[in-house]
């Protein structure tokens, strides 16, 4: 892809302002952890795997914040607070913070200017590792795409969700590249809107023939039997196999199901949590009222009215058709299988 979603320059974490896309291409620089924490909250950065290393590079910049030896347990948990705080849903943010405690764990006897070195390395390493993973989740998935397929997206989860090229849309992006002809529908993803300004934006830039649709039209189009498969990412992938993704994600898979459309979740093992033990039991995050009173800046509904806005919803197991992660596809019984991967 021809963009950079996170880079680690000169000291400082350089992000693409997700909030200011499709209109603007700006990328904000952050030489403080804190600033890092906010650009999460704010959405700056988005997507399960982009907010793991945001978190993992937030982390190495706020240990170079850091002046004392003596302090440093002391203030890499305060920073890891900070950075845990930010969204509760998707597990890799947790999973990088735990990666990164872990190098300390590891050499509690090194000195602060090799603490500083160690957490850049990993937090490097995490980001490495992400786009290695996005390549492999891309090159499995072709195994469950036809050529000349449409297939159904949610949300955003491509290049600005992750470090690489993505992992729904890594697995279009690679079947385009050997030379597969695909095309994709977007459902738009209200309130925020990361499918119209961001799926959009980001395929159509790479070439990718995408055709945007509002989320109630999703229905339509698969009963005119437009539709070949519905492929989305994940924000945390349950034991049992249930799935938080962003809301509608759960309306696309039940219509799918209607349709006998294979659905696919594609996900790195950091978003599986085997810690947790079905979909109920996976934090949702609400979000601010105005995500859903508002579009953009104007107003649609009128002042004071009751707001709901769940930023994700859980996709029962059985509505899942596969998993492809970068270990290779998981189907079905999941609660079996997704063990069994991290056993290898
Ligand atoms: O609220 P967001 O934009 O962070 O939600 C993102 C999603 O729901 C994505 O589908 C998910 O994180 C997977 S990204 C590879």
């Amino acid at each position: 892809v021809n963009f950079h979603t996170i880079e680690w320059k000169n000291d400082s974490v350089v992000m693409i302002d997700q909030r200011k896309l499709p209109d603007q291409e700006i990328y904000n620089e952050y030489k403080d952890y804190a600033g890092v924490a906010t650009a999460i909250k704010d959405m700056v950065i988005r997507g399960a795997p982009a907010i793991g290393v945001a978190a993992a590079m937030g982390i190495a910049l706020g240990v170079r914040q850091i002046q004392n030896r003596e302090e440093f347990k002391d203030q890499l948990e305060c920073i890891c607070k900070t950075i845990k705080s930010t969204r509760p849903t998707a597990v890799n943010l947790f999973w990088a913070v735990d990666r990164m405690k872990h190098v300390y764990q590891q050499h509690k006897k090194s000195t602060l200017e090799e603490l500083k070195e160690l957490f850049k390395e990993e937090a490097l390493k995490i980001w490495q590792e992400d786009i290695d993973t996005n390549q492999k989740i891309g090159s499995f998935g072709q195994d469950l795409i036809g050529d000349n397929a449409t297939l159904m997206t949610h949300c955003n989860a491509g290049a600005l969700a992750t470090a690489g090229h993505g992992t729904a849309l890594g697995v279009i992006y690679s079947g385009v590249q050997s030379g597969k002809k695909l095309k994709v529908f977007v459902c738009e993803t209200r309130p925020f809107l990361q499918g119209a300004r961001l799926t959009a934006w980001e395929l159509t830039k790479n070439n990718i023939p995408v055709t945007l649709i509002t989320d109630n039209m999703a229905g339509y189009f698969m009963r005119y039997g437009a539709i070949e498969a519905v492929i989305v990412g994940a924000d945390r992938i349950a034991a049992n196999g249930d799935v938080a993704n962003k809301i509608g994600t759960y309306g696309v898979a039940v219509l799918a199901n209607r349709h006998k459309i294979p659905f696919y979740v594609a996900a790195p093992t950091s978003t599986i949590d085997l810690q947790t033990a079905t979909g109920d039991d996976i934090p949702i995050e609400e979000r601010d009222v105005n995500e859903v009173t508002m579009i953009g800046e104007k107003r649609i509904a009128p002042y004071g009215i009751e707001v709901r806005n769940p930023a994700f919803d859980i996709t029962p197991a059985e509505l899942v058709t596969a998993i492809i992660t970068e270990k290779g596809i998981v189907k079905k019984p999941f609660k079996k299988n997704l063990k069994q991967l991290f056993s290898k």
